[in-house]
């Protein structure tokens, strides 16, 4: 054969020279498909002093941190998913995923103290499911996290989730596997612990670009419970949504589940809730009023009669400066561990694939940093944006106080939080107390979001889970 001419190899040369490092970084980028969560990225101690006891062998199984094994629950429900078709009256069919042939799934309602049992029954989602209770500070391993607290239920098998619901307030079920596909398409549900029950529920989620309440397409009506009502607002979506009441002020009673101190009325004035998020309002219901949600068809009329309408108001309410301050029951200043969550975006490759992918603190899924806590920890988290998209960001097991926003101090009622919107260009600075020892994932609820890297978790020394990210139970929580 001749030697290639000299012009051939230049070009050899300078697709080598091109390709090496393109598919050096696309090598580097590829998640690994069976990974412990304990294994991945770097241990952040946050300025603390790292695991005093030991990690591995030693240390407590998530699959020992359960809720109560005996006892004869109070609300004792089970779920059957399955794939198919249901309806969105208002609006027709759509394909998706059902509990108990509906969706959202059956509410689940209990009184504060109870016992709650929950069978989950897989029949035939071939990707397997498991159920996340968002907000309720649950045990570890009633987290229903895939990979991280327990496997994904597979066709024909179940789990049983059993905790006591112990803070009244607005919370959600739904998901953890597949979760930016299964919750979109349905697999979700309505749970409250309430002390009350004069109460209206208004769960929004949008099933392939149709906005619903509580399962439903436009303008729908409920009875008034009563001439004041608790109207519990959650997004079940992937942003922000804002929220008011046509015909009457109203006030803001709780967020994510947790009462705001000494709330004020609100007048012409819109709330936002974040995706993932729970406001509950107070409002007045002798006369019909209307809650709207977001904007577009779909509103919530409670009571008889017509109710007003109106465009959103142009102010929001601010929870900043809402309501009134009073003791935290936690001392900031006291922290041991200062962790940044930095969220950020540059080119590359993720999992193989080209584009913008998500950072935490400047690294990419999974070579993230695993926040290293001791139980009965004060600690304090920093979460700066600077990715151009806004995040609504969760943490399981534990609710925080936010302290600032862009340095500004929170001055209104202790602002208590599972679901924190932060915009691109904010800074939020949040406190809470290591107080649910576990493996619990800490993420942006935008879900494809998660699925595409922004996902991290806060880890307690001492803790050690057996499950694992993809490997033989395809666990594969986002
Ligand atoms: Cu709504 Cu990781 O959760
Ligand atoms: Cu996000």
């Amino acid at each position: 054969m001749r030697p290639p001419p000299r012009r051939a190899l230049i070009a050899i040369v300078a697709t080598v020279v091109v390709l090496a490092p393109l598919a050096f970084f696309w090598q580097r980028s590829l998640v690994p498909n069976d990974l412990s969560p304990m294994q991945m990225g770097y241990a952040d101690h946050g300025g603390g002093p790292a695991a005093t006891h030991q990690h591995h062998a030693t240390g407590t199984d998530v699959r020992q941190l359960t809720g109560p094994a005996t006892g004869k629950p109070a609300v004792a429900v089970e779920l059957v998913a399955r794939k198919e078709r249901f309806d969105i009256p208002g609006r027709g069919q759509t394909d998706g995923y059902t509990l108990n042939h509906t969706s959202p799934g059956p509410r689940i309602v209990a009184r504060q103290g109870d016992l709650v049992e929950i069978t989950l029954r897989n029949e035939n989602i071939p990707e397997g499911i498991t159920l996340h209770w968002h907000g309720v500070d649950v045990p570890n391993a009633e987290d229903g996290v895939a990979g991280v607290t327990q496997d994904a239920v597979r066709p024909g098998g179940s789990h049983v989730y059993r905790f006591v619901a112990e803070d009244a307030g607005t919370y959600w079920y739904h998901s953890h596997q597949v979760s930016h596909e299964q919750v979109r398409k349905g697999l979700y549900g309505v749970l409250v612990i309430q002390p009350t029950p004069a109460d209206v529920v208004a769960a929004v989620h949008t099933y392939d670009k149709v906005r619903t309440v509580n399962g439903e397409y436009g303008e729908r009506r409920v009875k008034a419970p009563g001439p004041v009502t608790r109207v519990r607002v959650i997004n079940t979506d992937n942003g922000p949504m804002a929220i008011w009441v046509d015909g009457a002020p109203y006030q803001v009673l709780a967020v994510d589940g947790t009462d705001i101190n000494a709330p004020t009325q609100v007048e012409n004035k819109a709330i936002l809730v974040t995706a993932g998020g729970r406001i509950d309002l107070e409002v007045p219901t002798r006369q019909a009023v209307r809650i709207g949600l977001g904007g577009g068809p779909t509103t919530l009329v409670i009571g008889d009669g017509d109710a007003p309408s109106g465009p959103e108001p142009g102010e929001r309410v601010d929870l900043l400066t809402y309501g009134t301050p009073k003791p935290l029951g936690l001392d900031p200043a006291k922290a041991t561990r200062s962790f940044r969550y930095e969220i950020g975006r540059r080119p590359g490759f993720f999992d193989g694939k080209p584009g913008l992918w998500w950072t935490i603190n400047g690294h990419q899924f999974p070579d993230v940093p695993m926040f290293m806590v001791n139980e009965g920890e004060v600690v304090r988290m920093t979460i700066k944006n600077g990715s151009g998209q806004v995040h609504p960001m969760h943490l399981h097991g534990h609710h925080v106080v936010v302290l600032s926003r862009n340095g500004v101090p929170a001055s209104g009622s202790p602002w208590w939080t599972d679901s924190l919107n932060v915009e691109d260009k904010e800074t939020y600075e949040v406190a809470f107390v290591a107080d649910n020892p576990g493996i619990w994932v800490d993420h942006c609820h935008n879900l494809p979001h998660a699925a595409e890297g922004l996902i991290t978790h806060l880890m307690y020394n001492g803790v050690t889970t057996g499950f694992r990210l993809g490997g033989a139970a395809d666990n594969q929580p986002e």
